[in-house]
């Protein structure tokens, strides 16, 4: 071996253990079989042409490919967040896994985690991407990984059962494939977006429903096939849209248009503001005529909206009025306050019912615990109960607080 090739794999070497202390530090990691994994698999090679430095970067993906219009469609996802799912699946040695999105590194790292006597495929719909994955796999000397060509929607019958399946691309649904091919003990890890926001939630099968054992928010590529889903986005005014999982018609939008000119009423909760990721699955969850409202940063800059539009906030609508969350500091409550900014005709009514949710949260679920999500297909023989439901093609989601 060449003295540069020996100082590029030691450079490699130590970038990947800074790479293990940082995700360590974080908390993404915890498990010794995760860190060890994480420590074996030469990261570097499943991102050829990439600077060392980005190829062990904690915190960064690298796009692989990109569509046309510069939509990534495959990237190697950021190490923190395959730490994190890797740990939500508790992978232990011999286990069936079926990883959904190729690209190599995961899988070797899975590879890692079953070992020899363990079975590791990986799908990937789009053909440069199997090609790309093989070739990485045969450099880093993982020639066991089955990498097949095929859309993920049906799952890869002829490989399962599985004990564990992690999807690596962003999904709106849970196919029915997926809950079939998973062994009765199975596990199952996926970005599942609900309501305009993804989480890792993983799922464990309990007969013929999914039940969650961890979520975690989380930005992945999407799903491509025949399982691909669209949001709406629903544009009220130059710089302000409402983002939509359900069909936009549900909305008055030229009443909507005309509440966005109307003054602005603001009604406090007196109750306090933190978890706001939590509060936001609540309240989304918690009332069907909500979408995700999103301004322009110059627009909150300029006072007509709220920080909080900026991310994108959970809004309430009724006909032609609607309600969305702000904050303010309140000495009182050692914090912040939640509130509501309303618009509209029926701005007070609306601006109401945001402020019980925020209360209800406050008094009855707020640091009690982590919601339980659970995922329900259509052919289950369970009954839905009346709150906190997501319709999906599939299935439902049901989302419970303690
Ligand atoms: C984030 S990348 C996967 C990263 C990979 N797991 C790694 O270790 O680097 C997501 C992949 O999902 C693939 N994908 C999207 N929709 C799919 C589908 N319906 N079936 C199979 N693969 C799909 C994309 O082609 C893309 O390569």
């Amino acid at each position: 071996m060449s003295t540069s090739h020996t100082d590029a794999a030691d450079i490699a070497a130590s970038l990947r253990a800074a790479m293990v202390d940082e995700l360590r530090e974080m908390d993404a990691v915890i498990s010794e079989s995760v860190v060890a994994a994480l420590a074996g698999v030469p990261r570097h090679l499943f991102a050829p042409g990439e600077p060392l430095e980005a190829a062990y970067a904690a915190n960064h993906a690298l796009v692989v490919k990109r569509d046309t219009g510069g939509l990534a469609l495959s990237s190697l996802s950021a190490a923190h967040i395959q730490a994190v799912m890797l740990e939500q699946a508790e992978i232990k040695p011999g286990m069936r896994v079926l990883e959904i999105g190729s690209g190599g590194y995961n899988a070797a790292l899975i590879q890692e985690l079953v070992g020899t006597e363990g079975t590791v495929v990986s799908v990937d719909i789009d053909p440069d991407i199997v090609d790309r994955a093989r070739a990485c796999l045969a450099t880093a000397g993982y020639d066991r990984v089955e990498v097949v060509l095929a859309d993920a929607e049906n799952g890869v019958p002829e490989h399962a059962p599985y004990d564990r399946i992690i999807v690596t691309a962003g999904a709106w649904d849970i196919p029915p494939a997926w809950v079939d091919q998973l062994s009765a003990a199975g596990r199952i890890v996926v970005p599942l977006r609900m309501r305009g926001r993804t989480r890792t939630i993983a799922f464990d099968r309990s007969d013929d429903v999914l039940v969650s054992r961890s979520y975690c928010l989380a930005a992945f590529v999407p799903m491509q096939g025949s399982g691909a889903f669209s949001e709406h986005i629903v544009q009220l005014a130059e710089g302000v849209v409402l983002r939509v999982d359900e069909e936009p018609q549900r909305f008055d939008v030229e009443a909507l248009r005309r509440a966005l000119n109307s003054p602005r009423m603001e009604r406090w909760s007196g109750a306090a503001f933190d978890l706001p990721d939590e509060l936001e699955l609540f309240l989304l969850t918690n009332t069907p005529q909500v979408a995700m409202l999103h301004a322009d940063e110059d627009l909150v800059d300029q006072g007509w909206f709220a920080p909080s539009a900026a991310r994108g906030v959970p809004a309430l609508i009724s006909g032609g009025s609607f309600a969305y969350r702000t904050k303010r500091p309140n000495q009182e409550i050692g914090g912040f306050e939640s509130g509501v900014f309303a618009h509209g005709p029926e701005a007070e009514a609306v601006a109401a019912e945001y402020v019980e949710l925020l209360r209800r949260w406050a008094s009855d679920h707020r640091r009690r615990g982590a919601a339980r999500i659970q995922y329900i297909p259509k052919t289950a023989r369970t009954s839905l109960p009346s709150r906190g439901l997501i319709s999906k093609r599939h299935g439902t989601v049901v989302v419970t607080w303690p």
